[in-house]
Parts: C-alpha cells; sequence; structure tokens
C-alpha cells in the first residue's frame, strides 16, 4: 500500500530534519558563545582602557595621560610635566574673601599668624592676579560655619615663597590668634566716574557699568563680554564657537555708544573656551578672552569683582544686566549701552514644568520675569549679570540663552559664575605664572 511505502520514507525524512535541525542548534551555540567571547574581550579591553585612561584613584594631569596620585595634588612638589597639580590650590571663600589653601586636595582655611604681605602677594598671583591689594585679619567666628573648621596656618621661612601650598604647615582646628586671613587682590566693582544721579529710561550713563565690553567679530558687534582682569574679558562660550580666531576679535571697553570706526579697540591674543561647552544643552557657557595689551583703568573701565567660592545669591535679589542687544526680539542692535534690573530665579522655579521643564543645569542661573516684559535678547551674550554687594559689584551670571525674549515664563538664563570660578582661575594662573 502507498501509505506502508511512505510512512518509513516519511520517518527517515524526519530523522534527517532532526539532525538537521540539531546541527543547526549546535551551530547556533557555537556562534553564541563565540560572540559572547568576542563581547568578553571588548569589555574587558574597553574597562581595561577605560581604567587606564581614566586614572582610577589618582588625578590627570590636565589634558595628558599622566596620572598622579591625589594626595599629590597641592604638595608643593610639582609631579606633573607641566605642573598641573600645583594649579587651582588657592581659592577665595564666602562673604568676606577668606583665604583658602588646598593642601593633598583638601581646602583649608588660613590662620592670620605669620602672615605678611609678601605671601599676600604670592597668595595672588596664584589667583591670576599681578597685584596686590591688602590683607585683613577677621575673627574666626565670624566667617562661615564650613570654613572655619579645617585651620592651616602658613610657615613662612623661606626668602622668597613660590607657592603658598608649598608654606602651609600641618592642619588644626583653631587659630592661635582667633583670627584668619582675608585678602584683596584687585580694586574691582566700583563706579568711580558714576554719579548717581536719576537714570533716563534704561540708557546707561557713563562710567555706570565700566566692566562692560563690546565684543566685535570683523568689525561688528557680536556680544557683550566682563573685565575680570586687565588682561582678561569673560564671555559666552557660544559667542566664540566656531570663531576662535583671535585675531579677527577687538574688544571695545569704555563706551556707552557703539562707533562707527572701531576707535578704541583692543587687540585679542587668545581665547579658551570651556571644554565641556555643548552647542546642544549650552551648558558651561563661559569662555576668556586674552588681550594682547593689558587695560588702562580710569573710571569708564574698570574690573568687576568675581564671587568668592561658597557664595550664594537668592532668589528675589535684584541684578543688572546690560548690553548693546536688541530692544525687541528679531530687532536691530542698540546703538547706545542699555541695562535693566531684574530679580535673580532660583533653578527649582525656573525648571518648572511651565517654565524651562528641568533645562536649567547646576551651571546656569535664571533672572528676570516670569511675567515677562524685561529681559536680555540677541547681541547681550557675554555680557554681565551684576549684583551690588554692599557697593561692591560682583559679576553672578554670563548672559547665555533665553527662549525668544521677554516672553511670559521665559526668563534670561545665564552661565553661574561661581560655577565657573576654578575654571576661570586655572585658565588665568596657568597663563600668568
Ligand atoms: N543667545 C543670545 C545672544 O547670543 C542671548 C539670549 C538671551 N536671551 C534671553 N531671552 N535672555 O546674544
Amino acid at each position: 500500500m502507498p501509505v506502508t511505502k511512505v510512512q518509513p520514507f516519511v520517518h527517515a525524512d524526519s530523522e534527517l530534519v532532526k539532525g538537521w535541525k540539531n546541527r543547526i542548534i549546535l551551530h547556533r551555540f557555537q556562534l553564541l558563545i563565540a560572540s559572547s567571547l568576542i563581547l568578553m574581550i571588548f569589555l574587558v579591553l574597553g574597562i581595561g582602557l577605560g581604567v587606564g585612561l581614566s586614572c582610577v584613584g589618582k588625578v590627570r594631569c590636565g589634558s595628558s595621560s599622566q596620572c598622579v596620585s591625589a594626595m599629590a595634588q597641592c604638595d608643593g612638589t610639582m609631579d606633573c610635566e607641566n605642573h598641573e597639580d600645583e594649579l587651582g590650590c588657592v581659592r577665595l571663600s564666602g562673604r568676606s574673601s577668606v583665604l583658602q589653601v588646598q593642601k593633598r586636595g583638601e581646602w583649608r582655611t588660613v590662620c592670620s599668624e605669620e602672615w605678611s604681605n609678601q605671601l599676600g602677594i604670592s597668595a595672588c598671583k596664584q589667583l591670576g592676579y599681578s597685584r596686590y591689594v591688602e590683607s585683613s585679619f577677621i575673627s574666626l567666628t565670624s566667617i562661615e560655619q564650613d570654613l572655619q573648621t579645617n585651620l592651616i596656618s602658613i610657615n613662612y621661612s623661606q626668602a622668597e615663597v613660590i607657592k603658598l601650598q608649598s608654606a602651609a604647615t600641618f592642619s588644626k582646628n583653631h587659630c592661635n590668634s582667633g583670627m584668619v586671613t582675608t585678602l584683596r587682590c584687585i580694586e574691582c566693582g566700583s563706579r568711580p566716574q558714576y554719579k548717581s544721579r536719576i537714570v533716563g529710561g534704561n540708557i546707561s550713563k557713563p562710567g555706570q557699568f565700566p566692566w562692560q565690553v563690546s565684543l566685535h567679530f570683523q568689525r561688528e558687534h557680536i556680544c557683550g563680554g566682563s573685565i575680570v582682569t586687565s588682561s582678561w574679558i569673560l564671555t559666552a562660550a557660544h559667542c566664540v564657537f566656531g570663531f576662535d580666531n583671535a585675531s579677527l576679535w577687538t574688544v571695545h571697553a569704555g563706551l556707552t555708544e557703539q562707533l562707527i570706526n572701531g576707535a578704541r579697540s583692543l587687540a585679542v591674543e587668545r581665547i579658551v573656551r570651556h571644554a565641556q561647552y555643548r552647542q546642544k544643552e549650552l551648558d558651561y557657557d563661559v569662555a576668556l578672552m586674552r588681550l594682547q595689551e593689558p587695560l588702562v583703568f580710569d573710571g569708564f573701565v574698570e574690573p568687576i569683582c568675581l564671587p568668592n567660592y561658597g557664595e550664594e545669591f537668592t532668589e528675589g535679589r535684584m541684578c543688572w544686566i546690560s548690553g548693546w542687544g536688541t530692544t525687541k526680539e528679531n530687532g536691530e542692535s542698540s546703538v547706545v549701552l542699555r541695562s535693566a534690573t531684574i530679580p535673580l530665579i532660583s533653578t527649582k522655579t525656573c525648571n518648572q514644568a511651565d517654565v524651562y521643564k528641568g533645562l536649567i543645569s547646576p551651571w546656569m542661573i535664571c533672572a528676570g520675569y516670569l511675567e515677562g516684559g524685561i529681559d536680555a535678547c540677541q547681541g547681550d551674550s557675554g555680557g554681565p549679570l551684576a549684583c551690588e554687594d554692599s557697593s561692591v559689584w560682583k559679576l553672578v551670571g554670563v548672559t547665555s540663552w533665553g527662549t525668544g525674549c521677554a516672553e511670559v515664563n521665559k526668563p534670561g538664563v545665564y552661565a553661574r559664575v561661581t560655577k565657573a570660578l576654578s575654571w576661570i582661575r586655572l585658565q588665568i594662573e596657568r597663563e600668568e605664572v
């Protein structure tokens, strides 16, 4: 019967199919093992390479591949090839500019005993200033609590101190004098040529914002900037992104009206953009310009103070913005320097769903009115958000971005200068030593 003939045939066929299936399964199994092996090798290699390159438990020397132990940081001996481990070892902290020295990766407040002007000059140098104004001493108990705990004094025995951290003695928990050191390196944040009469509208008077500069790219105003030392201008990274050829920029200082043919222009020597700046998120939106010739301060041209480490500027505080930017969205830029006073907005408020919905990073600070109406606009970028602190002006923000201009629930966003401090100091110190 055809059936009996067909049956074994079918049977044989299914045996054959089974064999094939087995072989295919085996093959797949082998493939799986092989690919996971390859994956493992890549993973191990990747992790190994990552560990090798990421200096685990150590600190990288600048952008090189060299790593040194965290304890080698600010220990007074140069371990990195380019001495990066001995940079950024001094800072000014809190409301009263208390001097702190980093020793082996830890920040310590400097007691007043054995302090001298000579040490003051060294400290200012390490902060990136070629000058020094004064040191003064205040009682340990009058400063912020978190600055009171880790103390140090400077043992000044060498004829010439090169770096403060190398003269810093052992850590202690009280100052013999009961006093700590505060430091001033630059006369900044004052307006010696500004006679405050009633300001007509929002057009600025000469000398009202003497730290404000206009940055021209190929003879055209592009952005604002702020004078932080006689040789350095702080601006926004997005102003120079893709335009970092220093020779095409000029800096105009001490003016309120835009000049037709840039008479008082200063050449730019170098532009440093924050390495983590990303065009998409506009995070780390800061850049520095180094001038070829230093500025002369005369009341119409003056530096603004940088805030200190750990200083807080709280919501509702009134500060000033200024610039030659457009007076409405898609408008023309202004011929005269304009200014406005606006309140700071907390990141919590600014990140609300109806405002910027989580776009505000720790490196940003919002300021303006949620009801709209007053704001910075195109062309104001890079310029100052400045706050007056008992008649000293401090740079709190760098004009960065916003959705439209002066729109409801879309206040201005500024790069947060207290976050950028160590980066700024590092760039300047690196150049000045
Ligand atoms: N990105 C602008 C500039 O390049 C500044 C925008 C500020 N916008 C604002 N709404 N606050 O000039």
